[in-house]
């Protein structure tokens, strides 16, 4: 789960790269600036696809294992959260990109379902995540007469 997290996030990477290099290219050969859709497209790759979905891979690895007894934190949760986090970013990159063109209210509507889908993926995450996130190493070491 850990690798396909921060898989995904390296392949947003690129596709937010893409974008970025693609509107460069359009803005300085063809005078056509960036619309803020495709903006929009563009930073929503990088910083949900790549910075949060590292973030969220590496925070997965790094806290401790859930404490016996943990009946809140789940990976089938944590899975779930990675599907919606996961397709409600690509929905949300290719549906603001084709926004440009098109206005419909079936791509309006699956625009706003997508960002409800990384909102839901990410809280998602951090109610299942919640109780891991405490500090076992330090406690260990405060009961050992160290303090912080
Ligand atoms: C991790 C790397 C990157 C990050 C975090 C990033 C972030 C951003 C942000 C925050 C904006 C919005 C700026 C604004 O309008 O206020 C933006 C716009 C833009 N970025 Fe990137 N970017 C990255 C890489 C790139 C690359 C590699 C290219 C091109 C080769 C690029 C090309 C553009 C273009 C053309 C715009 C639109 C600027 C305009 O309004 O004309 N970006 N980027």
């Amino acid at each position: 789960m850990v690798r396909r997290f921060i898989k995904t996030a390296i392949g947003f990477l690129f596709i937010g790269l893409a974008i970025g290099g693609w509107l460069l290219v359009r803005r300085e050969f063809a005078g056509d600036v960036a619309s803020s859709y495709e903006t929009s497209a563009h930073t929503h790759a990088l910083f949900v696809g790549f910075v949060m979905m590292m973030i969220l891979g590496v925070a997965l690895w790094l806290f401790p294992r859930p404490a016996q007894g943990d009946v809140r934190y789940s990976p089938a949760a944590i899975n779930v959260a990675y599907w919606f986090l996961t397709l409600g970013t690509a929905g949300r990159i290719g549906g603001e990109l084709a926004r440009v063109q098109w206005s419909g209210p079936m791509l309006r509507i699956g625009i706003v379902a997508c960002g409800a889908a990384q909102i839901i993926g990410i809280s998602i995450f951090f109610l299942t995540m919640w109780t891991r996130i405490r500090a076992l190493g330090s406690q260990t070491r405060e009961r050992q007469g160290e303090r912080f």
